[in-house]
């Protein structure tokens, strides 16, 4: 026999999604800050709602009835307007695969997360880049790279991997001024952490605009990334279009109980957040404290920071030195960020552990 398939073109040039480590090089066990987990676990509620699944023997609910119907109950939904998916991962992929092709383009924002350029080179389409602003978004950037030929726009919010807000009013007035055939998908991966008072207004713009579609995860404060589920809401067309081509049977029997479990137990998810932001804040003091030494904290609303280093001490001898003390981070020199290194926040105890080794670090570096 002669040849082999060819791949398509597009699919040839995708550099496959880097998970975050939990080893070192030498290969030990390390507390993994790399991920964005939650490390509180996962609501024991939910865990107790595993044994009670459908027999594996059995093929699930394949539209998800009960966990769309609790999360349209919790966030004031109709259900018709929800579609679950395999992660938020897949209804990004299906949204960029209804929505755009070959000659047609993809636009997200520089440091954007990783998964967008993956997905969109995935149809074919042409992934495209906006400036950023100090690491966050800059609207009047992301308009002026719209053209004819975009289809999609990707924005996270918080961002990924910068942690980085978009306001409320920033949000509206970006979507106001985007072409009504342009499809806005607003990432909320982490929306559970903002605090309520500075809710975006993502979901009212989904429930009155035919062309916004937003995507959340229960991989995050839920702390169920192990179970891979992802839910989306637009309006009833635009959810139409994506049912066609998501996984059939894409959730199975356990991760439906687990999540539908989970999402009645909103004690667990205020205790993540509130548990987040007292960390967070406390860490990024710490960071701050280093300031001296060229360490920065980009503001963030999210489970991690971006910690940039312009100092003697390198993100990448920092990523080392912190893994030689057991603490997976995540170095992003693939993202242009060889000067930051993107740490989730876990409990006390690490975070304490984290800020002195850096500060050691620090101190150390010449
Ligand atoms: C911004 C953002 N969107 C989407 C995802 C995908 O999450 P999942 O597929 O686990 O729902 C992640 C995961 O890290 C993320 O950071």
């Amino acid at each position: 026999m002669t040849g082999q398939p060819t791949p398509k073109p597009w699919i040839a040039a995708i550099h496959a999604y880097v998970p975050g480590k939990s080893r070192s090089a030498d290969g030990r066990e390390l507390v993994k800050l790399s991920a964005n987990e939650n490390p509180l676990g996962t609501s024991a509620a939910a865990l107790a709602a595993r044994a009670l699944a459908v027999m594996p023997s059995l093929y699930p609910d394949p539209d998800s009835n009960a966990l769309r119907d609790a999360l349209g109950k919790l966030h004031g939904i109709d259900p018709a307007r929800i579609i679950c998916g395999t992660g938020s991962g897949e209804l990004l992929a299906v949204a960029a695969g209804a929505y755009a092709g070959p000659g047609d383009e993809v636009l997200y924002v520089r440091y954007g997360f990783s998964l967008y350029e993956i997905v969109a080179r995935r149809c074919g389409a042409t992934p495209v880049e906006a400036p950023d602003a100090d690491y966050g978004t800059d609207i009047e950037a992301l308009l002026g790279a719209v053209t004819d030929k975009t289809r999609v726009v990707f924005l996270a919010n918080p961002n990924n991997p910068t942690g980085t807000f978009m306001t409320r009013a920033e949000l509206a007035r970006l979507h106001a001024r985007l072409p009504s055939d342009v499809l806005l998908v607003l990432d909320q991966a982490y929306a559970e952490y903002v605090a309520p008072r500075d809710d975006d207004g993502g979901l009212e713009l989904a429930a009155n605009h035919g062309n916004v579609l937003v995507t959340r995860t229960f991989s995050k404060a839920y702390g169920l990334a192990g179970e891979r589920v992802g839910w989306a809401t637009g309006a009833p067309e635009l959810i139409g279009v994506l049912n066609r081509i998501r996984g059939p049977f894409n959730l199975g029997n356990g991760a439906q109980a687990v999540t539908t479990a989970a999402v009645g137990d909103q004690g667990f998810v205020t205790h993540s957040r509130e548990h987040n932001a007292a960390e967070r804040a406390r860490f990024v003091a710490a960071v701050e404290a280093l300031g001296n030494h060229g360490l920065r904290a980009v503001p963030s609303e999210a489970n991690f920071v971006l910690v940039l280093f312009e100092g003697a001490l390198s993100a990448e001898t920092a990523h080392d030195g912190l893994a030689a003390r057991g603490y997976a981070t995540r170095w992003l020199p693939g993202q242009g960020l060889a000067h930051g290194l993107r740490i989730t926040i876990g409990t006390g105890k690490q975070m304490d552990e984290v800020a002195a080794i850096l500060r050691e670090l620090a101190e150390g570096a010449r």
